[in-house]
């Protein structure tokens, strides 16, 4: 129960954005995902009632940075620019980017993009990654609001190519195979990150966090999540 007598914890404000299958997306108007079973066993296992908004990214980043949001969960990676501004949780998950593209465009590593058009998901480690080869703020840089908008705009061909984490390109794909997208990886060109819960900076819950995150993988239910949403 929410008796106050039961626990001085507060109920948290967390936020998330759902455009990021398998991590976090819309499934019949439900929240649901990796990142979502990931965070209700985390906050059962640290003893924390919430309450969960599906909102934009710019404005789940913004709510946390402003301590309107006690945390974010949507496979956010942990990185040093972020972590100017903001705490992470310890790291859940590793990640890279791949490159998407209709079949039959000639991409076959991370510098075959270099003159041709790109789509990624504005604010993202994926748009700071195709900076890197175009330019910053390149002309043929084409930034969406959603991860969801980035990889439809391959198909309407507005872009030739998009850049995601691999996992979401892996799942997207999989799950458009009528779509006619191919997609290739290059640790050459994409660097390995991790993803982490997104905090205020000096957050109090933070140890309690990295503790609860701690204890769901010692005692197995972290690996239950895993094996629920990726094939093992
Ligand atoms: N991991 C990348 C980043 O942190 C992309 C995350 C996008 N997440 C989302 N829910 N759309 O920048």
């Amino acid at each position: 129960g929410t008796n106050a007598s039961d626990t001085d914890k507060p109920t948290l404000n967390v936020v998330t954005e759902t455009s990021f299958m398998p991590f976090s997306y819309l499934d019949k108007g439900e929240i649901v995902g990796f990142d979502i079973d990931l965070l209700d066993a985390v906050m059962k296992e640290a003893g924390y009632e919430y309450k969960l908004d599906n909102v934009s990214w710019d404005s789940m980043l913004l709510s946390v940075e402003e301590g309107n949001a006690d945390l974010a969960i949507a496979g956010i990676t942990v990185n040093e620019d972020r972590k100017q501004s903001y705490d992470f949780s310890s790291p859940y998950f590793e990640s890279t980017h791949k490159i998407v593209f209709r079949e039959g465009t000639d991409i076959t590593s991370g510098e075959d993009i270099k003159d041709i058009k790109v789509g990624v998901q504005g604010g993202t480690t994926g748009e700071a990654a195709v900076e890197k080869i175009l330019g910053k703020n390149h002309e043929n840089i084409s930034k969406y609001e959603s991860n969801t908008l980035t990889l439809m705009s391959l198909q309407s061909g507005d872009v030739e190519a998009a850049v995601t984490d691999n996992v979401v390109a892996d799942a997207y794909v999989a799950n458009n195979p009528e779509s006619g997208l191919e997609m290739i990886a290059d640790p050459e060109t994409f660097e390995s990150e991790f993803y982490g819960m997104l905090l205020p900076k000096d957050s109090e819950i933070e140890t309690d966090i990295d503790a609860a995150l701690q204890a769901i993988i010692d005692n197995g239910t972290y690996s239950e999540i895993y094996e629920k949403w990726f094939e093992v």
